[in-house]
């Protein structure tokens, strides 16, 4: 089985210098392992009043040195709320200076340039590239250009073949390591848009490398997983079963992962309404989450739309933990950016 792993272990960006990343495979276990400790070191140094202001000055004085030499562009090409907001407080954890430019129309891409000159105008201004962008072809090209990492906030869907979303992945999977305090022997229900969502596919993959992981698939009719998703899952030995309503899945899995219906990345002719008449089944609330066990968690990386995969009222359930995911994406970033920079 390890030999498995190992191989399924693409680890595209691992082995590069710089060091990228880009999938969710670029750190081996081990690696997590380790970004997970510091990231826990880091959430005890932090008070809560410093991840809500945003102020440095409530981070620990002992990591805000740790790269204080340092500097950070972070931009995005696509609407993002946490993600970006997320690197600049991770950034400013570890005393690494920002330069944010997160307003597309700003950016001379608008004029024509390419990526690629983009970035490597972000590259003598800094020492990481944090960013969020729309096409994924196009960011694995112009990376082969720098000489500093590269770290992707999402690029592309959830259609391409690779995973796109390997920070939010990192810092769902340290949300179950400090739920389970393992990440061996899981069972997690993906709910949802799993054809054109990145975070899912994403999840998957990093999931992946550990052992007896089980996938519970409950899709949104029609936003079933791509093929080479399935490929992947088939490929690696992971055990999953596929369902139509969400009160089929086992009441004692220990992740509903929701996701939103991604109508952005619909080709034309398609649009999230048109999935609405058949939602119900999947669609959750308290009443169905209180037929789960008391120890199954809800996640969703937000944001979401209500009354569409779910409605407010779990807001209140303990269980229920987007907020958690948020507040810990600070510290695995940083804790990441440590990895990178280090
Ligand atoms: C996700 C994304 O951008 O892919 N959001 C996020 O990063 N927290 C999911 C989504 O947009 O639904």
């Amino acid at each position: 089985m390890e030999g498995l792993k190992a191989n399924l272990t693409k680890q595209v960006f691992q082995n590069t210098n710089p060091r990228h990343f880009l999938d969710s495979q670029d750190f081996n276990r081990d690696e997590l392992a380790g970004i997970f400790s510091f990231a826990d070191e880091l959430r005890a140094g932090a008070t809560e009043e410093s991840i809500r202001t945003g102020r440095d000055t409530f981070f620990s004085p002992d990591h805000r040195t740790l790269h204080s030499d340092k500097r950070i562009t972070i931009a995005s090409t696509q609407p993002s709320t946490r993600t970006i907001e997320s690197f600049k407080t991770a950034a400013n954890i570890l005393g690494i200076a920002d330069n944010a430019i997160t307003d597309p129309g700003i950016m001379s891409m608008v004029k024509g340039e390419s990526l690629s000159d983009t970035l490597l105008t972000f590259q003598q201004n800094s020492d990481i590239i944090a960013m969020r962008h729309y096409d994924a072809p196009s960011v694995i090209e112009a990376i082969k250009k720098l000489n500093i990492p590269y770290v992707s906030g999402g690029h592309g869907n959830g259609t391409q073949a690779e995973s796109c979303h390997p920070t939010q992945s990192l810092l769902d999977v340290y949300t179950l390591q400090r739920t389970f305090g393992e990440l061996d022997n899981l069972d997690i229900a993906f709910l949802g848009d799993l054809k054109f969502g990145r975070t899912i596919n994403s999840l998957a993959r990093m999931m992946a490398m550990y052992d007896n992981l089980h996938l519970h698939l409950c899709p949104t009719k029609g936003l079933e997983f791509n093929e080479h998703d399935m490929e992947f899952i088939k490929a690696s030995g992971i055990g999953y079963t596929e369902y139509d309503n969400v009160l089929d899945i086992p009441h004692w899995v220990n992740v509903l992962y929701l996701t939103r219906i991604q109508e952005e990345y619909m080709p034309k002719g398609m649009n999230k309404e048109q999935y609405l008449k058949d939602i119900e089944p999947v669609r959750m609330n308290q009443a169905k989450l209180n037929r789960f066990s008391n120890d199954t968690i809800v996640l969703h990386p937000y944001p979401r739309n209500i009354d569409f995969e779910m409605d407010e009222s779990m807001d209140n359930d303990p269980r229920f933990l987007p907020n958690e995911q948020m507040y810990n994406g600070v510290f695995a970033r940083a804790a990441m950016f440590n990895e990178i920079l280090k």
